[in-house]
């Protein structure tokens, strides 16, 4: 077993550094904040994840797992150190990288033996051999040193299966000696191992991610098109689903996807291309539809409604995945802001996502209300939003909207309901690829800008 230190206790560090320690590995978490570290010593997780507190509790009883704001300490006499730390979007689309560099500075010039640095971190292509070249540069005591590159594929909710159980392990290393000792740290988790280049491995990351991004566009788009020639997007994926090679996962139409990686990795992908004097086609449309999509809802409400100035309206769902309170290029973000400057009052509902709403858009400075369930949301309102599929948003039958709401009025970006069961519930409900429900008929929507795919009109 190795002694491993994680730098960095956010979402990929920290689950990093307990899956390791799960499967018998010495690890030490590291990082600046000592709230957090506290925190983490105590057994109390900074992030809701299933299954990873009683990880860390366990791992941390056992004595296999260690959070310190050391670094000195933790660095030394490491055989690796994984770095997990940050790389946020910059306005221009390319990663902010000086989180790595502070990590990578600070293994230069602490560690006393040979020790392999792996970027778990998601960087642009060439960033490894700049880590490097880097830390070679402040080396302090005469060790050898080399960078690997281990991209996570871990979606939030879901991280510690993902991790332990993931569907293969990227390993990207340029000399045998890192091959050979990542290869061993990754023996334990008995799982596939692809083991290429540091390039390769760093492109796989966005090449799967913005794949997964452009796959979700796609059905989009046809969604889009279902509408206007009276398909059905649910039948259309379901039909698609049977074919292997097309695949059943990532097939689902919506009001766009959001989170911390595809809006990121198409945008940052699409900047590396561009730096390197080539035009990436494909995840361009993939962003350009996202963008789109997020609003073609509120779109569909702005022809159907006069104004919404006065109107109750509920939004039933924040963040923008069920099972996580991240708000991160959430719909609702885009959404929320312009139902107010066009005068809505907000019923917002979210399981979770609610206090962090409440950090971006207050009460005291915006018409905007939280409430504790769907059903306060929708009585007495005009008009609802769907814009997360949660389980507590799922269990609302077709007759509340019908009963609860002033005007049964409703707007799912999750097509959560059966069209026949909003019909015979007698609600006017419009979706994403499905045909609208209205004077309790099921009807085809039609495109008034031919030449604009973004508006349409019931
Ligand atoms: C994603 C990847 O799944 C993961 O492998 C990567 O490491 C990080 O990015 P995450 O962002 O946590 O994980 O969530 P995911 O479940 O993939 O969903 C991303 C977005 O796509 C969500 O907004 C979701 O609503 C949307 N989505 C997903 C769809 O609109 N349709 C689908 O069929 C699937």
């Amino acid at each position: 077993m190795h002694k491993i230190s994680v730098a960095g206790t956010g979402y990929v560090g920290l689950v990093a550094g307990v899956c390791f320690a799960e499967v018998g590995h010495h690890v030490t978490c590291v990082d600046i904040d000592e709230q957090k570290i506290n925190m983490l010593k105590q057994g109390i997780s900074p992030i809701y994840e299933t299954g990873l507190e009683e990880l860390m509790q366990k791992n941390y009883v056992a004595g296999r797992l260690d959070f310190t704001t050391d670094y000195i300490h933790a660095y030394k006499d490491a055989d690796a150190v994984f770095i997990g730390v940050g790389t946020p979007e910059q306005p221009d689309g390319s990663a902010n990288l000086s989180y790595i560099a502070t990590a990578a500075r600070q293994i230069a010039e602490t560690i006393e033996k040979d020790c392999l640095v792996v970027v778990k971190s998601t960087v642009p292509v060439g960033t490894n051999d700049k880590v490097e070249q880097f830390i070679k540069d402040f080396l302090v005591n005469n060790v050898k040193v080399e960078v690997a590159s281990n991209p996570e594929f871990l979606a939030q909710g879901t991280a510690v299966r993902d991790t332990l159980e993931a569907a293969r392990i990227i390993i990207g290393t340029d000399s045998k000696w890192a091959e050979e000792m990542l290869m061993k740290i990754y023996e334990p988790f008995n799982l596939p191992i692809v083991s290429v280049s540091r390039r390769s491995a760093e492109m796989i990351k966005y090449a799967a991610n913005d794949f997964l991004a452009l796959k979700i566009s796609y059905m989009n788009d046809i969604a889009n098109l279902c509408e206007l020639v009276g398909a059905d997007i649910q039948d259309v994926a379901r039909g698609m689903s049977f074919d292997e090679r097309i695949g059943s996962k990532f097939l689902n139409a919506g009001i766009g996807y959001g989170g911390s990686c595809f809006p990121k990795d198409t945008k940052a992908l699409d900047y590396l291309a561009r730096q390197n004097g080539y035009e990436i086609r494909t995840v361009k449309a993939a962003i350009t539809v996202n963008n789109d999509q997020k609003t073609v809802l509120y779109r569909k409400a702005s022809n159907r409604l006069i104004t919404f100035d006065g109107l109750k309206v509920a939004v039933l769902g924040l963040t923008f995945k069920p099972g996580t309170d991240d708000l991160r290029e959430a719909p609702s973000l885009e959404n929320v802001p312009l139902l107010l400057d066009r005068g809505a009052m907000i019923y917002a509902y979210d399981p979770v996502g609610s206090d962090n709403f409440r950090q971006k858009y207050p009460e005291s400075e915006y018409k905007i209300t939280y409430v504790k369930s769907p059903e306060e949301a929708l009585s007495g309102a005009n008009v609802c939003f769907i814009f997360t599929e949660w389980d507590e948003i799922k269990a609302v039958k077709p007759e509340n909207y019908k009963n609860q709401m002033r005007t049964p009025l409703v707007y799912d970006g999750r097509n959560i309901y059966g069209i026949e069961d909003m019909k015979d519930a007698g609600v006017e409900y419009y979706s994403i690829g499905r045909q609208a429900v209205i004077e309790n008929k099921a009807v085809r929507l039609s495109n008034t800008h031919n030449t604009n795919h973004r508006l349409y009109s019931a």
